[in-house]
């Protein structure tokens, strides 16, 4: 297994994309995962802050360096990865604890609690480029996996874990190793070409196709039903003016 061949292992960092980043810039190989008990600054995506206690949760990030990624390959290499990184960790949560798991587009991880869907975890994908290539590509995994205490009141109403979901203790070394296996089999698919089968599995896995939703893009609201995500992994809206409008990186709010 390439992924996870070389680990960090760190009680605690100020967060693990950051640092990741850092190895990379030195020479660290594709592959290498760095891992933390803690985070003192988590980094979300849009800059929000990702709540990272002690505590059997998952911190942690890959260090990918795709092997041909030049010009618009390069561009379309990354959104391609968030995707698929999305698929990887839903797959292995499902596999490892047999819960119900969806994607939020693009990448929010929710597990249904009975009454609706609610976030257990997040990924935050960097990459840097040398020009328009590629050059590598980081990806940040957060999972809450221990007790409903790790919650911040404030998405309290939102968020879960793994354990709450599954209704018992979950593992979260098991659940990572589970992960990392994943993720080297789905990233193997991607260097041999099945794009296709990396979005379809996303758009069965997905929460937000044929969901009226409201996107908040910078300044701009816009209104519109999802009705696929396109080979960038951009999220097309039907108006209701008919025009399909697509979003590129934004929130969006699930209207029912
Ligand atoms: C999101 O906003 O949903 C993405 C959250 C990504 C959090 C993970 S935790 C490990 C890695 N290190 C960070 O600072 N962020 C990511």
């Amino acid at each position: 297994m390439e992924i996870g061949k070389e680990r960090i292992l760190l009680k605690s960092i100020d967060s693990t994309n950051t640092h990741a980043l850092q190895l990379a810039e030195k020479g660290y190989p594709h592959g290498t995962v760095v891992v933390a008990d803690s985070q003192t600054k988590g980094r979300g995506r849009h800059g929000r802050i990702w709540y990272s206690p002690e505590g059997d949760n998952i911190y942690m990030s890959i260090i990918l360096k795709p092997p041909v990624a030049k010009g618009r390959k390069g561009l379309g290499m990354l959104s391609l990865l968030t995707i698929m990184s999305a698929v990887a960790v839903s797959e292995a949560i499902e596999k490892e604890t047999s819960i119900l798991v969806k994607v939020k587009w693009p990448n929010d991880i929710m597990v249904s609690d009975g009454r609706g869907f609610k976030k257990v975890g997040g990924i935050l994908s960097e990459a840097r480029f040398l020009g328009t290539e590629l050059e590598f590509a980081i990806v940040g995994i957060g999972i809450n996996v221990g007790p409903f205490e790790n919650i911040p009141p404030e998405i309290m109403d939102s968020a879960t874990t793994i354990s709450v979901a599954a209704g018992k203790d979950i593992d979260s070394n098991d659940l990572l190793e589970g992960i990392l296996r994943s993720f080297d089999n789905w990233y193997g698919f991607l260097l041999r070409g099945h794009r296709k089968e990396i979005l379809k599995r996303w758009r069965e896995l997905s929460l937000t196709l044929g969901q009226e939703v409201m996107a908040i893009a910078g300044e701009r609201i816009i209104r519109g039903v999802a009705i696929d995500i396109d080979d960038y992994g951009r999220l097309e809206l039907r108006l209701s003016s008919g025009k399909i409008k697509r979003i590129d990186s934004s929130d969006i709010v699930h209207l029912r």
